[in-house]
């Protein structure tokens, strides 16, 4: 079949534009689409890494200006996966120039930007989306039909935790190549922006939007040498975030996250609980989803293990047979396949920069109500 060409110009060439490349090389491999991307540019700042990136990865030509990439005639689609202090002036001028946008999570460092984000794409009327990726777990996706089926029924708790461990010791500096994260001018925030986004994604995507939040933060190491500096300065990211969380359908939520949990690597956890069942999930075995019904006769009550690879769950028609499970890297390959096939129906793929800003309204209000000790309504 002759498909359409999308030419796409990637900017950042670190751990999310491996999982980038690698969805634009297979999603036609394993998902029938009327489109192609092709890896047209690639760009980063670091000219000696990215030449040895994009000969690894098969990206035809490349920039380390990405002003230079977007006055490019031969690009159709922008894809940001740099640090969050560029997402806003690398989306604006891309709609501004006519390109789609395809944007990493964060949206922004705060919602004023984030809106002007959305201003510029939607004014433009080009296609766009967030790489919230974990919508895109096919047990996750699994528990959004669950939800929308009615299994659980009303929902009254939502319970959400995302904890790593990574930045305990004292001696990690920040800011600079990979540490950008602690470094608040670059980030924005801590685990708030870098991982409660991905919870909040998820879980107004499954239950709705969130009413109002109290939130507590800390910064559990005041001062670090900065990388690019060399000088010791304050820290000015949330190293841990709990917030409580009222819902507009009258759930009740509890957020917790944390990059100082020793043995925490990635874990990005939910459980649900409905009036008919419960829902949860744990990223460590992303194949399963544990379920509860309560509308089973009493004497097989129990939670279950939904083995979630059979061609009838979210995207596993798509993948291997029964019983063979995918896994983190797929679930990019499976956004991608989402955005290409939205070109095709015309019905634009979720999370738009539009979704993100939501996301984004809830963050600002989460450290907004850290800082001030005071239940914060969410706006927007
Ligand atoms: N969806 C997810 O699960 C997920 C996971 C990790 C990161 N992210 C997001 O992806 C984005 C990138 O994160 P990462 O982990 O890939 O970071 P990274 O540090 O691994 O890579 C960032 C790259 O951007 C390049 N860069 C920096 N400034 C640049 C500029 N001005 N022009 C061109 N290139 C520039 C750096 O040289 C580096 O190669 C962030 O917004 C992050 O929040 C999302």
């Amino acid at each position: 079949m002759a498909r359409k060409k999308l030419n796409i110009g990637l900017i950042g060439c670190g751990f999310m534009g491996r999982t980038h490349s690698n969805a634009y090389l297979k999603v036609n491999k394993f998902f029938d689409l009327e489109y192609q991307p092709v890896m047209r540019a690639m760009c980063d700042l670091n000219a000696e890494k990215l030449k040895t990136f994009a000969e690894n990865w098969g990206w035809e030509t490349t920039e380390t200006d990405w002003r230079a990439l977007l006055e490019r005639k031969d690009i159709d689609a922008i894809d940001i996966v740099c640090p969050n202090n560029m997402h806003h002036d690398i989306a604006i001028a891309a709609a501004q120039a006519g390109k789609m946008v395809l944007c990493e999570k964060p949206l922004a460092m705060s919602v004023g930007e984030g809106k002007e984000m959305v201003d510029a794409v939607e004014k433009a009327g080009v296609a766009n989306m967030v790489w919230f990726n974990y919508r895109r777990v096919p047990a996750i996706a699994l528990a959004k039909q669950l939800i929308d089926e009615g299994r659980i029924g009303r929902v009254f708790h939502y319970r959400a935790k995302y904890l790593q461990d990574w930045t305990i010791s004292t001696d990690l500096p920040q800011g600079g190549d990979a540490l950008w994260r602690l470094d608040a001018k670059v980030a924005g925030s801590g685990v708030t922006g870098d991982l409660l986004a991905h919870s909040i994604d998820t879980a107004t995507w499954l239950i709705g939007g969130i009413d109002k939040v109290s939130a507590m933060t800390e910064t559990f190491i005041k001062e670090r040498t900065h990388q690019v500096t060399g000088k010791v300065e304050a820290v000015k990211i949330d190293d841990a975030c709990a917030f409580l969380a009222r819902f507009k359908n009258g759930a009740l939520a509890t957020f917790e996250s944390t990059r100082y949990a020793r043995g925490r690597k990635n874990q990005n956890d939910f459980e649900i609980n409905g009036e008919h069942g419960s829902i949860y999930f744990n990223l460590e075995d992303a194949h399963q989803l544990q379920y509860y019904d309560n509308r089973l006769d009493n004497h097989v009550h129990g939670w279950q293990t939904i083995l979630v690879t059979d061609f009838e769950h979210p995207y596993m028609g798509n993948w291997w047979v029964p019983g063979c499970v995918i896994g983190y890297e797929h679930t990019f390959i499976n956004a991608l396949s989402d955005f290409l096939k939205g070109l095709e129906t015309g019905e634009p793929v979720r999370p738009s920069l539009r979704d993100a800003l939501d996301t984004q309204y809830v963050c600002d209000a989460v450290l907004e109500s850290a800082k001030t000790g005071t239940w914060k309504t969410i706006a927007g």
